[in-house]
């Protein structure tokens, strides 16, 4: 069950993109307790960032961090709440072009979405087995001890309303033998990895009894086509800039659903406000990459993970895109993220699921509205111009005095 949404400082902050460096920290870390605790205010006024000590019990032969900027996306509306969206990205148009689309989204009430409920897959998979055909159903008579006897390896997720939900069995090969066993493990507000291939290999000895054959792999499926997240947006075409971009929208859309060469490019869209979002949010941006393009190849043929479609009025976009995401555990335990995690102010991993879907949405409208438009060029070129009118090799800068260049686009979407 979700928790309801305490109440959220408003995501729309006027000028934000104008202001110098210092005051947009100064402005952020004195949101307050709706958006940042004490400590994640301490963090962003200090500069933010890892510290060596943490970055060394992170990963293996550390010798210093790597930086990106981090940036907030603005204007996100999603089933009514607002929510301002970290993103941690090298290229310069993700943050103006999801923060301008979701201002636009604002006018008409913003996002909707909703997100299925945690339940991600561990796969263990036999070869060998004799009668493969016959294996589904003695998996299925064996049901709940196989989830009885995952549970016992994850008792704090079971604690906690997680667990081992059903078990399946695919027959892969009828001739060789090949089968894989699933179990649907809910893993609550974790990303759930490290959980669910403990399941597979709790399970796994269990199941080789059952079927005979040789146990090969056990491990979660990132294809998490049980945990995906949905959003819709509908928009007039006078918000968007006229009839003519209406229609321009509506027939890239349509581009990506003929072309597979297109719908790459159109999903690449999506992603860069997504990973961008699930970098700063301390999320496994690789799974949801392997999720998504899986997701997006599941007909048979490679698909555009969002469409768009004219109203009476305007257009409406629809996406939809597996997403395990989580709010617990992981990455989610550092500093940065845990600042992170607070500015976008989710209750959980399933609103979480459906602020990525919509950030998505919003990224994907800013590209199709663009490349309908003007062409993506011109605004690119802007932020490059500023990326090239950097040092080359700034000295370590003092935390909030960097000296602030004019900005050449609207990174707010344009607010006065
Ligand atoms: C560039 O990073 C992303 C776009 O190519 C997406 C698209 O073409 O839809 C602009």
């Amino acid at each position: 069950m979700e928790r309801p949404s305490p109440p959220r400082p408003s995501s729309r902050i006027a000028g934000f993109y104008q202001r110098p460096l210092a005051e947009r920290v100064a402005t952020v870390a004195a949101l307050g307790d709706g958006a940042l605790s004490p400590a994640s205010a301490a963090w962003l006024r200090a500069g933010g960032g890892l510290d060596l000590a943490t970055a060394d019990r992170m990963s293996e032969n550390v010798i210093a961090t790597a930086g990106l900027p981090l940036s907030l996306a603005l204007n996100l509306r999603v089933n009514q709440v607002d929510h301002l969206v970290p993103m941690a990205v090298e290229e310069p148009s993700v943050v103006a072009a999801a923060s301008a689309a979701a201002r636009l989204a604002r006018r008409s009430g913003g996002f909707t979405g909703d997100a299925d409920p945690s339940i991600m897959i561990a796969q263990i998979h036999v070869d060998g087995v004799d009668d493969a055909a016959g294996a589904p159903a003695r998996i299925a008579a064996a049901g709940p001890e196989l989830c009885a006897r995952g549970d016992r390896a994850i008792p704090r997720m079971v604690a906690r309303g997680g667990g081992c939900r059903d078990v399946a069995c695919r027959v892969l090969d009828a001739d060789g033998g090949a089968v894989v066993v699933e179990l649907g493990v809910d893993v609550g507000d974790a990303m759930g990895a490290n959980l669910v291939d403990t399941v597979a290999e709790a399970v796994a000895p269990r199941v080789a009894e059952l079927l005979g054959g040789e146990i090969a792999l056990r491990i979660l499926s990132n294809l998490a086509l049980r945990r995906r997240a949905r959003a819709t947006v509908a928009l007039s075409a006078e918000a968007l800039g006229g009839d003519a971009l209406a229609d321009g929208v509506v027939r890239a859309s349509r581009f990506a659903e003929l072309d597979v060469a297109r719908a790459a490019t159109h999903n690449k869209g999506i992603m860069n406000g997504i990973d961008a979002a699930a970098v700063a949010l301390g999320q496994d941006w690789r799974a949801l990459e392997a999720g998504a393009h899986a997701y997006a190849g599941m007909s048979g043929r490679y698909r555009p993970l969002a469409t768009w479609r004219r109203t009476p009025d305007g257009v409406c976009g629809a996406i939809e895109l597996p997403m395990a995401v989580g709010t617990v555990g992981g990455g989610t335990r550092t500093p940065g993220v845990r600042a992170a995690l607070e500015l976008c102010g989710v209750t959980g991993a399933r609103q979480l699921a459906v602020v990525l879907a919509a950030v998505g949405l919003a990224s994907n409208l800013a590209a199709l509205r663009a490349l309908a438009g003007e062409g993506i060029q011109r605004g690119h070129m802007r932020l490059h111009a500023r990326r090239l009118a950097a040092p080359a090799a700034a000295p370590p800068a003092a935390p909030l005095a960097p000296p602030s260049p004019p900005t050449p686009a609207p990174a707010d979407g344009g607010a006065p």
